[in-house]
């Protein structure tokens, strides 16, 4: 074949190569060893010198000519192919961007899967409450000192005005209430929930947060079923490395009144040893007789002891953070180390 078919009949049939085995094919046959270029060289071997020279040259000019139609072609067919046929298996794999449980729904998780070990129901309640669910009947009418201790997020009325007040719960604890009302005792439930205080933000505060609310009532109940209680959830959820003491404070709807700090033992693998320092982590009591009355409860046959925890406290503890507001940074180095 002449240099000139053989460059018009490659080009035109390349045209029509849609794959890489039609390419291969056309490969071998223009440009293989036993391939059409292949047999004019050969044909030159017969020929003079001075002509052989000048053939040979234009068969190589046609040999980049043929190379660049097929280098081409295989970049047209990589890129339009969408069943790929040609797989790289040296390319470096895309990593896959994996999803991660907040380290406050881990802990909550652990919080209520502790409880209900124990027999406790699990409740929730609404985010926007009355004043009268999280303070009148929580033995805290207007104007009494002790709403200082929870700086809220009032809601604008709007309209008319309502029997009670809207605001952001400031604490678990109106769902005692709300329970009560609905059920008889014996019981025993929890409140996981968000609240809100109307505060600055710093490494200790956040105008957001977490409790669990705990809620026993039944016959003969004393704080010593809330002391083993306690210790049997903390000890289960920090698997025994902290001590725990119990101390005398003032909560309106508990008489008597307690708090419950913990303290890492001494070496645990845990950030906060060095320092080894008591850490608040709930408020608590024996349930006031006033709110059985505010609920219609027999008088005089039950007892009950309530308590709020801090989820974030326990967090904090338990994965060594000094800083609250990184659970609601959005920072996903952050997040994505649990
Ligand atoms: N609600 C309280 C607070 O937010 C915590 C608390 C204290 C809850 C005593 C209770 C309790 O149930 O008995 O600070």
């Amino acid at each position: 074949m002449n240099l000139e078919r053989l460059n018009t009949q490659a080009q035109q049939e390349i045209s029509n190569v849609k794959s890489f085995q039609d390419l291969e094919n056309w490969r071998v046959k223009y440009l293989g060893r036993k391939g059409e270029l292949s047999l004019f060289f050969d044909s030159l071997k017969s020929l003079s010198f001075p002509l052989r020279k000048k053939q040979g040259q234009k068969g190589n000019q046609t040999r980049q000519f043929l190379l660049s139609l097929y280098q081409q072609k295989r970049e047209d067919l990589e890129k339009n192919q969408p069943d790929f046929e040609f797989f790289d298996l040296t390319r470096p794999g895309e990593k896959i961007k994996k999803g991660y449980l907040h380290p406050l729904t881990l802990i909550l998780r652990e919080i209520v899967h502790s409880f209900e070990k124990i027999g406790f129901e699990v409740v929730e309640g609404p985010e926007i409450e009355t004043e009268y669910y999280d303070f009148d009947a929580l033995r805290m009418p207007e104007n009494h000192p002790a709403r200082d201790m929870w700086d809220t997020f009032w809601i604008k009325p709007k309209g008319k005005s309502r029997a009670s007040k809207l605001l952001l719960r400031t604490q678990t604890s109106p769902m005692q209430i709300r329970y009560m009302e609905k059920h008889q005792p014996p019981f025993r439930i929890i409140v996981p929930g968000k609240c809100f205080r109307f505060e600055a933000t710093d490494a200790q505060h956040e105008f957001q947060f977490h409790q669990v609310e705990g809620l026993m009532v039944a016959e003969n109940i004393s704080l010593a079923n809330f002391k083993f209680i306690i210790r049997e959830v903390i000890e289960d959820i920090f698997k025994h490395q902290v001590e725990l003491r119990f101390r005398p404070s003032y909560f309106p709807f508990v008489t008597p009144g307690l708090e419950v700090d913990i303290r890492q033992k001494q070496d645990t693998r845990y950030k906060k040893q060095d320092t080894n320092e008591w850490l608040e982590i709930m408020g608590a009591g024996m349930v006031h007789p006033q709110l059985f009355k505010n609920v219609g409860y027999e008088a005089n046959r039950w007892q009950g002891f309530a308590f709020g925890l801090g989820v974030e406290r326990i967090a904090m503890i338990k994965y060594g953070l000094d800083d609250i507001r990184l659970f609601f940074g959005s920072d996903a180095r952050f997040l994505e180390q649990f």
